[in-house]
């Protein structure tokens, strides 16, 4: 099988795990890197939690430290949905690999140099790290395949009315990463509230009773709750989308846009513009953006990759 490089940047919270945990179980992705992002948690936290949840799950892969701050705005967190501790205070054993101390950004460039022009990125946190590294070394845009992500919204947004919460992190940053001429798959909301598990599912994985399942059971309780206030389905899995993307594209569709982030709006700053509906389109055209999933091949898939833990 020839297996995908893929590198991982997160700002490590419940959803960011079933991402992970996701990952891991998948024989066709081909896991070079982790790098951690502030966002969901401070920095400390989600270097931490992305360790252990590596740890827990046997997924052996070196994290690296990456930005703890956006570029231009303040950081903004959720422990609503994610707990002050990013895991939804579940307690992970921690991790006794060694701390990595190199930067996110020059890691990643080295993983990139080291596959040849075959490196995918999935992000799913704020887009600070990338926006960073494409910074540092300009190169770093040929030597990438593609980035697939989890942010933004053709239509709507979370964090605000017009933005979701990973662009509005840091929309400068998002920006950069949009008009950096690489191949982006945009996993928005437009997708990821229809990717859920209910929480009939989430109970009869977390009844498997193995650490991992009963982490991810645990772990998503204050999420469920969220999603129950606002009206959602079940347990949206929004960073599992850009995985089962790249490793399942046929659960999903979307089409060709154009996208740029809103960086100096009041009402509409991190919005994701895109020309999909419109007369007018943007010159730059090279990101897809996913709009629809098939939810009960969706929600099998995650289930089954998670009961194989
Ligand atoms: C995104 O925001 C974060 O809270 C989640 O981890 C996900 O990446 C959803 O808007
Ligand atoms: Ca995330």
């Amino acid at each position: 099988m020839n297996r995908i490089p893929i590198w991982f940047d997160t700002d490590l919270g419940v959803d960011d795990a079933v991402a992970l945990l996701s990952i891991g179980k998948l024989p066709n992705l081909d896991l070079r890197g982790i790098s951690a992002v502030a966002g969901n948690a401070e920095l400390c936290r989600t270097f931490e939690n992305a360790r252990n949840v590596c740890h827990l799950a046997g997924i052996h892969v070196p994290v690296y430290p990456g930005a703890e701050h956006p570029l231009f705005v303040p950081l903004h967190t959720a422990p609503l949905v994610h707990g002050e501790n990013g895991v939804g205070e579940v307690e992970l054993p921690p991790s006794p690999a060694p701390k990595e101390t190199k930067p996110a950004w020059d890691a990643l460039y080295e993983a990139a140099k080291a596959a040849e022009g075959e490196l995918q990125v999935i992000a799913v946190g704020p887009l600070t790290n990338l926006a960073i590294a494409f910074g540092k070394y300009p190169e770093l845009k040929t030597l990438l395949k593609r980035i697939l992500i989890m942010g933004g919204a053709a239509k709507g947004g979370n964090v605000t009315p017009a933005a979701e919460f990973n662009i509005y992190g840091d929309p400068h940053a998002a920006q950069m990463v949009f008009r950096a001429g690489v191949p982006v798959v945009m996993c928005g909301l437009d997708v990821t509230m229809k990717a859920y598990l209910t929480p009939a599912e989430v109970d009869e994985i977390g009844g498997r009773g193995t650490p991992v399942c009963r982490f991810f059971h645990d772990s998503n309780q204050l999420a469920l709750k969220f999603f129950e206030r606002i009206t959602a389905p079940g347990l949206c899995c929004h960073d599992t989308c850009p995985v089962l993307f790249l490793s399942c594209p046929e659960l999903f569709s979307g089409e060709e846009a154009g996208v740029y982030v809103e960086t100096r709006g009041t009402v509409t700053l991190g919005k994701t513009v895109t020309d999909l509906w419109s007369d007018k389109q943007f010159a730059d055209r090279h990101v897809f953006v996913v709009l629809d999933v098939d939810r009960n091949r969706f929600a099998a898939k995650v289930r089954e990759l998670l009961l194989a833990y």
